[in-house]
């Protein structure tokens, strides 16, 4: 069985931070998602791994490297433009030949594993298998309609009156019957080959498309908001420790990591949070749900509910609280500008709120 993880994309709803970096490289509790995904594959014992990549191929490359570190063997495939999830399953036919796969959005989180999803797909033999989970929201979702024995009869993209409750999560199990899918289909009307649409295929055809309901916790990262959320969770079971140096002025309280060469100083650090290595932090607050990657400086500032990419620099600034904070990002306080005013460089598709 081999694995294809799709790592290209555009990325939209995470712009600016897209513009310059790929989303599946932003770090929850200071580690990409794109390496949770791996791992997970890794745990399931798939480690002849395909990752489709696109416009931030040479960052995916550079952070993944072979996936020898993590026990994986990575092949990756170029794909020109987004055309769609169908379309990187095209592209990357070579790779899989003949073989039965597990397609993995490298952008989803899963808590849990998919060792068992593996098992019922071997044990039950389907041309396809999809992984769902129960929403409250399915109009926002893929949706699956099932039909008493859980086979897949009808799956519909953000339905306005939806079957069921059931959203499609971004694991799927197929077999290469799902290439004979995706050479009938056409692209949908926003010039995409859409997966939804060979999985349907499947059905109409008479092969048997299997499901099954994830219990566990799962996320899709699109988002800040989910972003946050998903590194929040993933804090809550970090494994405190302390390889950097804190000095006698500061009180770390409940579950913190702080990395090699952190330095923390006339601080207080509510966890669960964790501080990147080689980070400075100073004089101030850090709150729960909070991780600040390597080679930050957090001086006489406040932040919360938070991720801060490598090399930010947060100077006299808070409190900050549900923020995504990018790459050798400066926020300070200038003396400059009238009292209570505040001074913007903000890049393209950037999202700010002040307070009132
Ligand atoms: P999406 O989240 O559907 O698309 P996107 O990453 O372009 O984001 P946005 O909607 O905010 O613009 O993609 C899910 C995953 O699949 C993500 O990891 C990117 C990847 N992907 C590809 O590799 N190739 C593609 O053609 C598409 C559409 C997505």
């Amino acid at each position: 069985m081999k694995a294809l993880v799709l790592a290209g994309g555009i990325g939209s709803r995470l712009f600016p931070i897209t513009h310059t970096g790929a989303k599946q490289l932003i770090p929850v509790a200071n580690k990409p998602v794109l390496f949770y995904v791996i791992e997970t594959l890794v745990d399931a014992g798939v480690t002849d791994i395909g990752i489709v990549v696109g416009g931030t191929q040479a960052q995916v490359r550079e952070a993944v490297g072979d996936g020898s570190a993590m026990g994986a063997r990575v092949t990756y495939i170029y794909q020109e433009e987004p055309l769609g999830l169908a379309h990187a399953v095209l592209i990357a036919r070579d790779f899989l030949g003949d073989e039965d796969f597990v397609m993995y959005l490298g952008d989803n989180f899963i808590v849990g594993g998919i060792d068992a999803l593996l098992r019922k797909f071997h044990a039950e033999g389907p041309a396809a298998e999809i992984l769902l989970t129960r929403v409250d929201n399915p109009t926002d979702f893929g949706v699956a309609e099932l039909d008493a024995g859980g086979q897949v009869v009808r799956l519909e993209e953000k339905p306005k009156n939806p079957a069921s409750h059931l959203a499609v999560i971004g694991v799927y199990l197929f077999t290469p019957a799902v290439h004979e899918a995706i050479d009938a289909i056409k692209p949908s009307p926003r010039g995409e080959l859409e997966i939804v649409e060979a999985i349907q295929w499947l059905v109409n055809n008479g092969y048997p498309v299997g499901s099954a309901t994830v219990d566990g916790y799962w996320k899709d990262t699109g988002t800040v908001t989910d972003m946050l959320e998903v590194n929040r969770s993933v804090l809550e079971t970090l494994e405190p420790c302390t390889d950097g140096k804190v000095d006698e002025e500061s009180e770390i309280i409940g579950r913190v990591r702080i990395e090699r060469g952190a330095v923390v100083s006339q601080s207080r650090i509510v966890g669960p949070a964790v501080i990147g290595a080689g980070t400075v932090v100073r004089s101030s607050y850090i709150g729960p749900s909070t991780s600040i990657a390597e080679d930050c400086v957090i001086d006489t500032s406040q932040i919360e509910f938070s991720i801060v990419l490598n090399g930010a620099a947060i100077e006299g600034v808070g409190p900050i609280e549900g923020s995504l904070i990018g790459r050798e990002a400066h926020l300070t306080r200038s003396c400059l500008t009238p009292r209570a005013s505040h001074r913007f460089l903000i890049g393209d598709h950037c999202k700010v709120q002040v307070a009132p």
